[in-house]
């Protein structure tokens, strides 16, 4: 039997992408083994969750090293030490120096919450408000040098309503974000999804707009 592809997720917070990832697992829906859960925040409730799953964990704070190359560094190091094959960032907060990165890149992909290339980086709901945008969402892409910058796979969208503040309309991308992680890295595992030469490819073609998540899974 060919083994699963090996998976280390990488979060700073509550970690309820990662639950949704083993979850997926869990029911059969996600043919990985998660080999690491490492956090930059010894009290991240994705570390919590980890253990209870079963899945090594690792915390290793920032203030212990002289710049975030050095940190970076090795947390990537662990990382490999894991035998992970891929990397999944939920949540994870930091940007990532390009020379820890570089022997990675085209196997890390990130959840950021909003629709790239719009409102990279921090408050993506605020901005996604103030700017009067009819609609907002998720996307997941592969993670490059260039903060929230690399080839986006796949994107989750949702209409902004009246009613919809800050927190609101965090809350209700939520959901969507837990089915579209799990729908990309199941593509990533099955090997449908590629990178090659610096972008996405999907059943073989290149990428030329994000997939999206529908009622039944990526379409
Ligand atoms: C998620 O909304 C994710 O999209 C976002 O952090 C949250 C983590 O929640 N990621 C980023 O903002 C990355 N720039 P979680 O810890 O419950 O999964």
């Amino acid at each position: 039997m060919i083994s699963p592809p090996r998976i280390a997720v990488l979060a700073s917070g509550r970690g309820s992408n990662l639950a949704a990832l083993i979850g997926a697992r869990e029911r059969g829906e996600l043919p990985v083994e998660f080999v690491l859960v490492a956090s930059d925040k010894a009290g991240a409730g994705a570390l919590r969750l980890a253990e209870a799953a079963g899945i090594p964990t690792l915390a290793l704070s920032p203030k212990a090293y002289p710049d975030r190359r050095h940190y970076d560094l090795e947390l990537f190091a662990r990382v490999a030490a894991s035998g992970a094959d891929w990397l999944v960032l939920a949540g994870f907060m930091r940007v990532i120096d390009a020379e820890a990165l570089r022997p990675w890149v085209g196997r890390v992909i990130n959840i950021h919450p909003s629709l790239l290339p719009k409102y990279r980086g921090l408050h993506t709901h605020r901005r996604a408000l103030e700017a009067g945008d009819a609609e907002h969402g998720a996307s997941v892409h592969f993670v490059t040098a260039e903060l929230d910058g690399g080839p986006v796979i796949a994107q989750a969208r949702l209409a902004i309503e009246a009613g919809d503040d800050e927190q609101r309309l965090a809350e209700r991308l939520l959901p969507l974000e837990h089915r579209l992680l799990p729908a990309v890295l199941g593509l990533l595992a099955s090997g449908r999804l590629q990178w090659r030469d610096g972008t996405a490819h999907h059943a073989g073609q290149p990428l030329s707009a994000p997939l999206l998540l529908g009622d039944h899974g990526l379409e």
